[in-house]
C-alpha cells in the first residue's frame, strides 16, 4: 500500500504468540490483555533499548474489546480492563516515542469472538484514528463470502486513508484465500502495507521450520509484490520465549531478515534471556532486514539437509543464509561457492564478507572462485553479508 508508510518492514512488539487471549486479571493480573501490560511493554520498549534498535510499535492483538458496540455503534475498549480507553493508552505509548497498534477483524467477529467491523469500517476507521492509533491488523475471521472478505479489505483499507491519519495497515487476506482461490497479490499489495499468507505461527521449531517451507514453496508468487510499502508476513518473532533453542533462535533472526518480514516480536519483555535480547537487537542483522531496497530473499539452493537462502541489498551487496536442516549429529559442513550467488554477480572481482550469525566475524576479500567452508550447527543457520 503506497500511503507513505512501511517503506521498510515494520518493527515492534504484538502480544499475540506470547499472551493470547487472557482476559482473566484476578488469576493471572501480569499476564492479562490490560492497559498495564502494554505500559510495561512500553516502559521497557524505551528503557531497554528497543526502541534505540527500531522496535517501534506496540501492538494489541485480539481481545482488547468489549463484548458490545457503544449506543453509536462504535467500539469500545474493555472498560475493566482497560479502565483509561485505548486514546489515554495511545497518548501514553507516544509520549515514549512509540507508536500504537491495535487488532480488528473484516468479518462480523474477531477470531475470539469479540465485535468485528463488518458493516462499521468507516465508523472504526474513524474511530482508531480519534484513539491516534498507527498501525491495525485486519483479521479475516467470520467473513462470510470470499467477496466480502476482498470488499472488506478494500473498504477499511480507504477508510483508513480517508480519516487523514498515517495508519500501517496489516493484513490476513492471503491466508483465509489460500488454497480456496488464486490469490491476486498485486491487489492485496495495492490496499495493504503488509499480509500474512499462512496460518499462526506458534514457539516451536516445528512451526518456524513450516514457515521457512511454505514461503520458499510459493516464493515465485510471493517475493516480486514485496517492496518499500508492502510487506510479505511469516508471523510474530518468537525469539525469547519457550520453544526454540538458541541455534533456532539464530535460524528465526535470520531467515526472517532474509525475508524482509516485519518483526514483530511476541515475547516477555520483563523477562528474556540475555542472549535472545541481543539478537533481536542485533544491529548488523536488523539492517539487513530493514535495507532500503526492500527486495525480500529466496531459497536458492537445498540439497543434503542445508538450504541457501540469498536478499539482494542496496548497492549490489547481498546477505545469504545457510540453515542446516539436519537435526541430528554436529556441526556440518558446507562449501559455499560464492560464482552461485546471485547469478555470480556479486564476487567476480572480489568481494568483502562478514558473518552476522551465530557471531560476528570477518572472512575478508574472496571473489567468485572462492569456496567457503562453513560449519553449520543442526538446526542453526550462518549468516553472512557479502559487500
Ligand atoms: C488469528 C490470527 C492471529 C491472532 C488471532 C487472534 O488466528 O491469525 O495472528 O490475531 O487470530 O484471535
Amino acid at each position: 500500500l503506497q500511503n507513505g508508510l512501511a517503506l521498510t518492514p515494520p518493527m515492534g512488539w504484538l502480544h499475540w504468540e506470547r499472551f493470547l487471549c487472557e482476559t482473566n486479571c484476578e488469576r493471572n493480573p501480569k499476564n492479562c490483555i490490560s492497559e498495564q501490560l502494554f505500559m510495561d511493554m512500553a516502559d521497557k520498549m524505551v528503557s531497554e533499548g528497543w526502541l534505540d534498535a527500531g522496535y517501534q510499535y506496540l501492538c494489541i492483538d485480539d481481545c482488547w474489546l468489549a463484548p458490545e458496540r457503544d449506543e453509536k455503534n462504535r467500539l469500545q475498549a474493555d472498560p475493566v480492563r482497560f479502565p483509561g480507553g485505548i486514546k489515554k493508552l495511545a497518548d501514553y505509548v507516544h509520549s515514549r516515542g512509540l507508536l500504537l497498534g491495535i487488532y480488528e477483524d473484516v468479518g462480523s467477529k474477531t477470531c475470539e469472538g469479540f465485535p468485528g467491523s463488518q458493516g462499521y469500517y468507516d465508523i472504526d476507521a474513524q474511530t482508531f484514528a480519534e484513539w491516534g492509533v498507527d498501525l491495525l491488523k485486519f483479521d479475516g475471521c467470520y467473513y462470510g463470502t470470499l467477496d466480502k472478505l476482498e470488499d472488506g479489505y478494500r473498504q477499511m483499507s480507504m477508510a483508513l486513508n480517508r480519516t487523514g491519519r498515517k495508519i500501517v495497515l496489516s493484513c490476513e487476506w492471503p491466508l483465509y484465500e489460500r488454497g480456496i482461490k488464486k490469490i491476486n497479490y498485486s491487489e492485496v499489495a495495492e490496499y495493504c502495507n503488509s499480509w500474512r499468507n499462512f496460518g499462526d505461527i506458534t514457539d516451536s521449531w516445528g512451526s518456524v521450520k513450516a514457515v521457512m517451507d511454505l514461503s520458499s514453496a510459493v516464493q515465485e508468487e510471493i517475493v516480486p509484490v514485496a517492496g518499500p510499502g508492502s510487506w510479505n508476513d511469516p508471523d510474530m518473532l518468537v525469539i525469547g520465549n519457550f520453544g526454540l533453542s538458541w541455534n533456532q533462535q539464530v535460524t528465526q533472526m535470520a531467515l526472517w531478515s532474509i525475508m524482509a518480514a516485519p518483526l514483530m516480536m511476541s515475547n516477555d519483555l520483563r523477562d528474556i534471556p540475555a542472549e535472545s535480547k541481543a539478537l533481536l537487537q542485533d544491529k548488523n542483522v536488523i539492517s539487513i532486514n530493514q535495507d532500503p531496497l526492500g527486495a525480500q530473499g529466496y531459497r536458492v539452493f537445498k540439497a543434503d539437509y542445508f538450504e541457501v537462502w540469498e536478499r539482494p541489498l542496496i548497492k549490489g551487496s547481498l546477505a545469504v543464509a545457510v540453515t542446516n536442516r539436519n537435526e541430528i549429529g554436529g556441526p556440518r559442513n558446507f562449501l559455499l561457492s560464492l560464482s552461485l550467488l546471485w547469478e555470480d554477480r556479486v564476487c567476480q572481482n572480489s568481494c568483502f564478507i562478514t558473518q552476522l550469525l551465530p557471531s560476528f566475524q570477518k572472512y575478508g576479500h574472496l571473489n567468485d572462485t572462492s569456496l567457503l567452508s562453513l560449519w553449520i550447527n543442526p538446526s542453526g543457520t550462518i549468516l553472512l553479508r557479502i559487500d
